[in-house]
């Protein structure tokens, strides 16, 4: 199972309360820190061509910069329209 270990950035790297853009094997990720915690999502919004590191994360929700839908960065889950599918949200070794 170690071969589907990857090194996606350094936890000092994310700020606190805050969200980056990162890739795994050229796969873009969005990396939150939410109060120190630290959770990986597809970087795609799965409503249109938006990147949700460049979105806005207020407590676990981060908001689409183009249409304002909402996902759950600890599971990937929508939260407010107009997303109605979830993006993938990963497993962390930290
Ligand atoms: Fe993200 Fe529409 S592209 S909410």
């Amino acid at each position: 199972m170690a071969d589907d270990l990857i090194l996606i950035c350094a936890v000092a790297d994310v700020p606190e309360n805050d969200v980056i853009g990162a890739s795994a094997n050229g796969h873009p990720l969005a990396v939150y820190n939410v109060d120190g915690d630290i959770y990986a999502t597809d970087d795609l919004c799965s409503h249109g061509n938006a990147r949700l590191s460049e979105g806005f994360l207020d407590g676990k929700l981060i908001e689409c910069p183009l249409h304002a839908g909402c996902f759950d960065v600890t599971n990937g889950a929508p939260c407010t329209p107009p997303v109605e599918h979830p993006v993938r949200a990963y497993t962390l070794l930290l």
